[in-house]
């Protein structure tokens, strides 16, 4: 098992990667406090033996499953239930699901009595190369993504591969788009996965993937918890995505994937990204959307998605639309446009 640290002001985090973490850590972590466990309604089914084998007797929470639950009324639920089990300052909860429940169940750790401990068990391939990492917690309010939330790091973070044996293809592809987020920040990323993305099932290929991305974040988000620089370079494609996201119903992990294309195109175009490299990481996307590939994405929504992009938390208030974008080989940058250029542009890319 491979033992990453995060370490932020609040708190000195582990993340632990490998098919043995549960035996090994979970344990030891479920002792000596009440417990809490938050899932989904998916993988409560898939793993009603595995929750009875390592939280017999607790208190479980199951939120139906789909981002359509990532709201104020569940969280409302989530804190209900946990009041009503009695936890206290010490108890602990965990989020064993994908990324839906670790964003609601991370941000009910973080308010329930101000904060209780956290340890996040991420199930798909999205969770576990990306949300389950960093302490960004939320819900979703008013048609806007994430817009209520805290920065709240988890004590731990246990990553078993094997969950992903049971995810189905378009959520291994939801995952790989995180996966490329990454290589479009990381040469070593980028080399590994480029021309091999027939190799995206091999658990042990997405295990070396799962540990080389979480190893990037980490220092990331150590140099820059609370984004004000350069944890910005992890919403990739995230701008558009975003947008495409709320007015489509593809999942995240799809939306971003169109919004790494789109915006790539869009920096090429604007010669912000070197063209021969841009070229190359449009592949990648490109060879990701078909690892099971979706319905064509209706673009009538095209100029409702730009619309969309304008309530994204990145914008500042100078009315332009901020979008990080890969720039070179390893290197990237935030190319900001005037919401009617972003508009024009977004046309221009998606057609
Ligand atoms: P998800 O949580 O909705 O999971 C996708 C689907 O897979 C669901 O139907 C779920 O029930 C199912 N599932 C989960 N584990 C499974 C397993 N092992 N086998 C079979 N099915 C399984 O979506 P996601 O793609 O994991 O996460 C997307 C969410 O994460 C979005 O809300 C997004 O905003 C958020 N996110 C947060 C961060 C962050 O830093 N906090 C980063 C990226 C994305
Ligand atoms: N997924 C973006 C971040 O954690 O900052």
């Amino acid at each position: 098992m491979e033992s990453i640290t995060l370490k932020t002001p609040s708190l000195e985090g582990r993340i632990y990667v490998g098919t043995d973490v549960i035996e090994n850590r979970l344990p030891a972590l479920t002792q000596g406090q009440k417990n809490f466990v938050v899932t989904d309604s998916n993988v409560y089914a898939l793993y009603s033996q595995w929750f009875k084998k390592w939280f017999d007797g607790v208190e479980i929470f199951v939120l139906p499953a789909g981002e359509e639950n990532k709201t104020f009324p569940s969280l409302y639920a989530i804190l209900e239930k946990m009041t009503g089990a009695g936890l206290h300052r010490t108890s602990r909860l965990f989020a064993v699901g994908g990324g839906v429940v670790g964003d609601i169940g991370g941000l009910a750790a973080a308010l329930y009595m101000r904060g209780i401990s956290c340890v996040q068990i991420p199930t798909t391939l999205l969770a576990q190369v990306d949300s389950s990492v960093g302490g960004k917690t939320a819900v979703d309010l008013g048609g806007v993504k994430n817009v209520v939330g805290a920065f709240y790091q988890p004590c731990e973070v246990l990553v078993d591969p094997t969950f992903l044996q049971t995810l189905p293809a378009r959520e291994i592809k939801c995952g790989v788009g995180e996966i490329v987020k990454y290589a479009a920040l990381n040469s070593e990323i980028f080399d590994l996965i480029e021309g091999k993305e027939d190799k995206f099932i091999n658990l042990s290929f997405l295990t070396k993937l799962i540990t080389d991305c979480i190893c990037h974040k980490a220092k990331v988000v150590e140099a820059d918890e609370k984004e004000g620089g350069e944890r910005r370079s992890l919403n990739v494609g995230h701008t558009t995505g975003h947008a495409v996201e709320l007015t489509s119903g593809l999942s995240h992990g799809e939306s971003v994937l169109y919004g790494m294309l789109f915006e790539t195109r869009m920096a090429i175009e604007a010669g912000v990204c070197e063209k021969e490299y841009g070229e190359r990481l449009l592949a990648i996307v490109e060879k990701t959307i078909q690892i099971a590939p979706n319905a064509p994405l209706d673009l009538s929504h095209i100029e409702a998605d730009a619309e969309k992009a304008r309530s994204d938390k990145k914008n500042a208030d100078d009315g332009k639309i901020k979008m990080s974008v890969a720039k070179a080989k390893g290197k990237w940058t935030v190319f900001s446009l005037p919401f009617e250029e972003y508009k024009a542009a977004l046309v221009k890319a998606a057609y």
